[in-house]
């Protein structure tokens, strides 16, 4: 089989066959939002389509491209590793790349939050969640978990548990006993610890979902009673880690210290699937307690060569190309630049983030001659302006970003860490001008809604 004649032979038949095949209504929203583009190559910050056209990648795969699409590095390893025909997956053995990767990432952990000195490694952000929600059961012998408003942390049913979203949890039936607390009120979280029943507390340093960052305070004081009740701290920096905030990991914005810690996305380099939990050592043994329980808990893929491989160059990049400082940087330029906006956009009501994370929020107009339009809009379906904000970006500047949850008002932008400043101000360029577009009454964004919602209504 030559897989590149392949692709091009059927590329033409890519939404077909995931209608038939994969997940249609996924297809139908793609064709109603002009986000069916076929893309044919990436590189860096951009990806291209068949006619050679370059978008500029805010969406990021959800986060996974710190470093940029087809990064030589990245490359390099993964060829020389498929070249060195090394025994994969062998199983019963010790690889030499986990012990390396679970060295490296514990030493680059460490710097932060010192405790953290085990590591046990899965297939993806769900997966390093599922298992840190069993280490810490099998840690306390409790089976409780507290979670977060708006939390997310994967999708399998454990993870699920913990997600602050009724849409995602609708429908699935009962999942494990755990309680949501609202952020920043530590008051909730104490009376819920207080029962001492509860496992963990699972937080993200910076929810995805939202992009909301907690007050200054609120996660090392909530750390703090997690320790006086005896309940385990469990970070999950599947998407704030590895750089994205401008420090290797979320928390240490604020000082923490967690008990557990989970990562993955960027791990992976965009190529191979990776995650890992890492852990304290003595929380680590409460699971793996004995010969006969050495693997009570693991996985056929974790530790495969080519996922390590893609770790090890990964932690490699970001540190000799400065990619977290750079992080930083354009950060907040990026912030200041969307921050300048606010004066002369009346919807734009909040621009948020850390690092490259960074959040801008909609809101109803104060002007009465925009209020009816928005109105209008909001009728149709909560978050339509924010969902028309990133069709404008795409339609006529190919930015490619998200809208951050679902039925918000909140955009999201993950670019990829070796972000330039032109490309910062490419950005901010094009963010000015769907903004100004959309603050016309007539015209522009709001023909965008009424055109979008009878394209979902014919499909
Ligand atoms: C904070 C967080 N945890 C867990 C996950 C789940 O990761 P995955 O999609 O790889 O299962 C995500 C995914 O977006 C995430 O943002």
């Amino acid at each position: 089989m030559e897989i590149g004649r392949l692709i091009e032979e059927r590329r033409a038949q890519r939404l077909e066959l995931h209608k038939r095949h994969v997940n249609p209504a996924l297809a139908r929203v793609l064709q109603i939002i002009d986000y069916d583009v076929d893309y044919v190559r990436g590189e860096g910050a951009y990806l291209f389509d068949a006619d050679g056209n370059q978008y500029l990648d805010f969406l990021g795969g959800y986060g996974v491209y710190q470093l940029g699409r087809s990064h030589p590095a990245l490359k390099k390893t993964l060829h020389e590793l498929l070249d060195l025909d090394r025994p994969n997956l062998i199983q019963m053995d010790c690889p030499i790349l986990a012990g390396l990767l679970a060295e490296r990432l514990t030493e680059r952990a460490r710097q932060a939050y010192p405790g953290l000195d085990a590591v046990f490694f899965t297939n993806s952000g769900a997966e390093s969640v599922e298992g840190a929600l069993k280490f810490a059961r099998a840690a306390t012998k409790r089976d409780r978990f507290l979670y977060l408003d708006h939390a997310f942390h994967g999708l399998t049913l454990g993870a699920l548990s913990v997600n602050g979203s009724e849409h995602f949890r609708d429908g699935f039936g009962t999942l494990l006993p755990a309680t949501p607390v609202p952020l920043n009120d530590l008051t909730a979280l104490k009376q819920e610890l207080e029962r001492e029943d509860v496992a963990a507390f699972i937080a993200e340093p910076i929810q995805g979902k939202g992009v909301t960052i907690p007050d200054d305070d609120y996660l090392l004081a909530a750390q703090r009673l997690c320790r006086k009740y005896g309940v385990l701290f469990l970070v999950d920096e599947v998407q704030a880690g590895l750089g994205r905030t401008g420090r290797f990991f979320g928390g240490e914005h604020w000082g923490l210290d967690p008990d557990i810690v989970t990562v993955s996305k960027a791990l992976s380099g965009g190529f191979v699937p990776v995650g890992a939990v890492l852990l304290r050592r003595d929380l680590h043994k409460k699971t793996f307690s004995g010969l006969e329980r050495c693997v009570v808990h693991s996985n056929t893929f974790g530790q495969n060569e080519l996922a390590m491989g893609a770790g090890l160059a990964t932690l490699e990049v970001l540190e000799t190309e400065n990619l977290i400082e750079n992080a930083a940087r354009q950060g907040e330029r990026l912030l200041a630049g969307l921050r300048d906006m606010q004066d002369r956009y009346e919807m734009l009501h909040d621009v948020r983030g850390k690092g490259l994370m960074t959040g801008v929020e909609f809101g109803p107009p104060s002007s009465l001659k925009l209020k009816a339009a928005w109105k209008a809009l909001e009728t149709m379906q909560a978050g339509l302006f924010a969902q028309l904000v990133v069709m404008g970006l795409m339609h006529d500047h190919r930015l490619l970003t998200q809208v951050s949850g679902h039925r918000v008002n909140i955009i999201k932008f993950l670019p990829p860490l070796i972000l330039t400043g032109e490309q910062v101000e490419y950005a901010l360029t094009a963010i000015d001008a769907t903004l100004e577009k959309a603050h016309r009454v007539r015209g522009g964004l709001w023909d965008m809604g009424k055109d979008l919602v009878k394209a979902a209504m014919r499909r």
